[in-house]
């Protein structure tokens, strides 16, 4: 699949953004070694801590349906920003959890511009499972 294309994944479940409160939709696309595609949208509640992202609800549907990290190949994040859009600290928390740390992460905006990354480099140095023992 092409950056382009995982973006427009990621475009397609931005339309279901639940997003009253930010009028900030975001949309994000994870696609697995056999072709399945998670669509994760922002989903936001009248108590505000209770939002959740959009990379989080795609990889968080993917692992509730039996996925796991080394199933993931591509995940692409879209929103209307001027830039590509940026991960927030919380998700790039749990994408470097969840997600393999070298594979592609493509951030997108409306206007078609593309950044390509991976979890190394939104988080480095993460606090992980092996830091606890
Ligand atoms: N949001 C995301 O969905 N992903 C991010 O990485 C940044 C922020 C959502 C949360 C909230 O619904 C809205 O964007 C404004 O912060």
């Amino acid at each position: 699949m092409t950056n382009k294309q995982i973006i427009e994944e990621a475009l397609k479940a931005r339309e279901h953004s639940y997003s009253p409160y930010s009028n900030f939709a975001v949309g994000a696309a994870v696609l697995a070694k056999d072709g399945r595609v998670f669509h994760g949208c922002n989903i936001e509640n009248s108590a505000y801590g209770c939002a959740l992202c959009a990379e989080r609800v795609a990889l968080f549907k993917a692992v509730s349906e039996g996925y796991s990290k080394d199933d993931f190949i591509l995940m692409g994040v879209v929103a209307d920003t001027p830039g590509p859009t940026s991960p927030c600290g919380s998700c790039r928390q749990v994408i470097s959890e969840l997600y393999p740390r070298d594979q592609k992460i493509v951030l997108g905006n409306l206007n078609g511009d593309y950044y390509e990354t991976d979890a190394n480099e939104l988080l480095p140095f993460a606090f992980e499972e092996s830091d606890m023992r």
